[in-house]
């Protein structure tokens, strides 16, 4: 009785999907669905969705917009999407500012929002899919540019204290594609906001591969050119998930050691690397994909995308379990020709 009624007064705050459709919440656009989903907008809502009864004892999973995600399965738990809206400059100094955003904002549209504004240091980041909120976790990063280099600080609920938090850039404890949100910390926290320290001042990052090159081309001066070269040079490159289900990289790009690095540079003298910090050499995941035969392979609906092997594709209705034995097979052929173990970018569920 007295359960019963606590279902009753909560229900009528918080809006509680069962059995809720993923689909269109994941961008390789599986059709798998979770046990429970919910959307909160705001802090008390959030607190309101985690204390409900049937959510106390299941699994959580926190998700964006589902651009960095491989569902296996159904999720038998509960999907919580912050919903946290809003852009608020918390802080202005000379050229400098804080600009304070909701986790659920688009990625891409808050990066077009700012340079709008005339909030720069973003640029590079352009057209990532994914939501703001999701962002700091995998710390995104293209041409040159990664969150870290804009990020000031997060506030998270933070799940063991019960409690919301604010850390800053040292706290996250960024990496390459990595933080402390899928490391030591993975599943304590729940992000509401993210701020950046922009510049209003232009400063152009042009030095990463083709990017000077293009922005020349397109006779470029702005921040605003400098989007839209971005933006060029993904779309030719990158797989629109809207077109063809995908989730951007589907490996990082390995860290080796350099005495192994040796070994293949031997039989491979053409292979590209970039040094990292200590001992370890960055060699491109794409150029050992390949090399080892898989680029525009395709086994029934799903493949690596002909112009970027390291992006696999869900050509039409394969299941999770599909996508993960491709990119197994991508995995143990990589293993055996260059001694190098791929790590999976995406989160596998
Ligand atoms: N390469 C090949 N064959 C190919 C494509 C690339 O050998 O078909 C080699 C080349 O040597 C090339 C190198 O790979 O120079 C790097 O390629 P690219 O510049 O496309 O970058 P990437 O390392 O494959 C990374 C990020 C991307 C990001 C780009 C641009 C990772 C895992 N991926 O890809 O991020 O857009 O750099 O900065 O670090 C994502 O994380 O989802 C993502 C798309």
């Amino acid at each position: 009785m007295v359960k019963d009624q606590i279902i009753a007064i909560f229900t009528i705050m918080i809006d509680i999907h069962h059995k809720h459709p993923l689909k269109d919440l994941n961008s390789f656009s599986l059709d798998t669905r979770a046990s429970s989903y919910a959307k909160p907008e705001n802090l008390q809502a959030l607190c309101e969705v985690l204390a409900y009864p049937d959510h106390k004892e299941m699994p959580l999973l926190v998700l964006g917009e589902g651009s960095n995600i491989l569902f296996r399965e159904d999720f038998d738990g509960l999907v919580l999407q912050p919903g946290m809206k809003g852009i608020e400059v918390v802080e202005e100094k000379g050229n400098e500012l804080v600009v304070k955003v909701g986790a659920s904002e688009n990625w891409d549209s808050w990066v077009a929002h700012a340079i709008e504004k005339g909030w720069y240091g973003l640029e590079n980041l352009s057209l990532i899919p994914g939501s703001v909120g999701s962002a700091p976790v995998q710390n995104i990063g293209a041409y040159g540019v990664e969150l870290k280099d804009r990020f000031e600080w997060v506030e998270a609920w933070d799940l063991h204290e019960k409690q919301l938090v604010r850390l800053d850039h040292k706290a996250c404890a960024f990496g390459y594609r990595s933080s402390i949100f899928k490391g030591e910390e993975k599943g304590r926290y729940i992000i509401t906001h993210v701020a950046f320290r922009l510049n209003s001042k232009p400063d152009l990052q042009l030095d990463y591969g083709m990017v000077k090159k293009e922005f020349t081309k397109a006779k470029g001066s702005t921040p605003q050119d400098l989007r839209k070269v971005i933006i060029a040079i993904r779309s030719a490159k990158l797989p629109d998930p809207e077109q063809y289900g995908n989730a951007g990289s589907f490996f990082k790009n390995p860290l080796v050691d350099r005495t192994i690095f040796s070994c293949i540079r031997v039989e491979y003298p053409d292979v590209p690397f970039y040094p990292d910090a200590g001992n370890q050499m960055k060699i491109p995941a794409a150029w050992l994909i390949e090399k080892s035969g898989w680029k525009g392979k395709r086994i029934g609906n799903v493949g690596t995308w002909p112009s970027q092997p390291l992006v696999l594709v869900n050509y039409d209705g394969a299941t999770g379990q599909e996508i993960y034995d491709f990119s197994q097979k991508i995995l143990e052929d990589v293993d055996r020709i260059f001694g190098v173990i791929l790590e999976r970018e995406v989160n596998v569920i």
